[in-house]
């Protein structure tokens, strides 16, 4: 049975929910839907009964939550593998067991997790083979996603980021969403910036032979070697447009991280521009030159 732990109970908000999950309403279609960490109070749960009304899923489980079944459970896992489609926000301490445990079932998901989670060795390998893949909701920028807590005062004292919304505080966590399930709503990176002429503002690594990039939109349009981006650049990753190499400790002799000017840098991706596409970038531009 699942006990409380203060830093698992964020619940998430109906329009969230909404507002995702109406990207993908052609593969929930007939299906069922298993909320493996939610009780009849979750917003989740709410959302699907109104699906199943509509007669657009077939069923919605919910085991989890508070007092409910730990998801790693014989009992949860069997439910697990005769229902298609997982949708939750599972507790972020056991984010790691819970994507493997998706993967290790093979399972269809659309899941929120911490943004951090991108670089974990669970969820990033998976990334890496296009296996998994960023929901719609875009990554960086100032907003994080706000979550219902059940003891504000909690929250307030917490130290953890809150904002008030309508007289009730609630809590704003960086997280995003993951998922096997595909949408066509990846915008595409189009790359505005020129390497030549600018190479002061992509210097090289202390450590590793690639060139800094500290905003995905400064991803240059003629530079073809490696490049160390941020995690957020996955919510623009394209297979066709770049290869990723790996996360830059999988790479670096030290296995620590990127430096520059003895400086440290937050996580990095390395990736490089996909060189089937520059051939026919360069196809394109041999053509618009006859
Ligand atoms: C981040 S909260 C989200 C709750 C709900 N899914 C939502 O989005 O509103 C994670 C929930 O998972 C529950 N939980 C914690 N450990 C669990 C476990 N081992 N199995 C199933 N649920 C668990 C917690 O009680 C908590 O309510």
């Amino acid at each position: 049975m699942v006990k409380r732990k203060k830093n698992d109970e964020f619940y998430t908000q109906y329009c969230d929910i909404e507002k995702e999950c109406s990207n993908y309403l052609e593969h929930f279609f007939n299906k069922i839907i298993y909320c493996n960490t939610d009780t009849a109070n979750s917003n989740f749960v709410k959302y699907f009964q109104n699906l199943k009304q509509q007669r657009i899923i077939k069923d919605i489980w919910y085991t989890g939550g508070l007092g409910g079944l730990d998801f790693r459970s014989q009992q949860s896992i069997d439910l697990l593998k005769h229902a298609d489609i997982v949708v939750s926000n599972p507790p972020f301490s056991l984010f790691r067991e819970y994507v493997s445990q998706l993967i290790k079932y093979d399972k269809k998901f659309l899941i929120i997790g911490p943004t951090n989670a991108i670089a974990y060795d669970e969820v990033f390998v998976n990334i890496k083979d296009n296996k998994l893949w960023n929901g719609t909701r875009p990554l960086g920028g100032p907003i994080s996603m706000i979550f219902d807590v059940q003891n504000q005062m909690e929250l307030i004292q917490s130290g953890k980021h809150y904002v008030i919304i309508n007289g009730v505080a609630k809590a704003q966590i960086p997280s995003t969403w993951f998922t096997n399930l595909e949408h066509d709503k990846q915008r595409p990176l189009i790359l505005s910036k020129r390497y030549k002429g600018n190479e002061v503002n992509y210097p090289k690594y202390d450590n590793f032979d690639a060139i800094n990039i500290n905003r995905k939109n400064n991803i240059p349009y003629d530079y073809y070697g490696v490049m160390g981006v941020p995690i957020t650049f996955i919510d623009r990753y394209n297979p066709k447009q770049f290869k990723i190499l790996g996360r830059d400790k999988d790479l670096t002799n030290n296995k620590k991280g990127l430096y520059i000017n003895g400086r440290p840098l937050y996580t990095r991706i390395l990736i490089q521009r996909n060189t089937d596409t520059v051939a026919n970038d360069n196809q394109a531009l041999t053509k618009k030159a006859a």
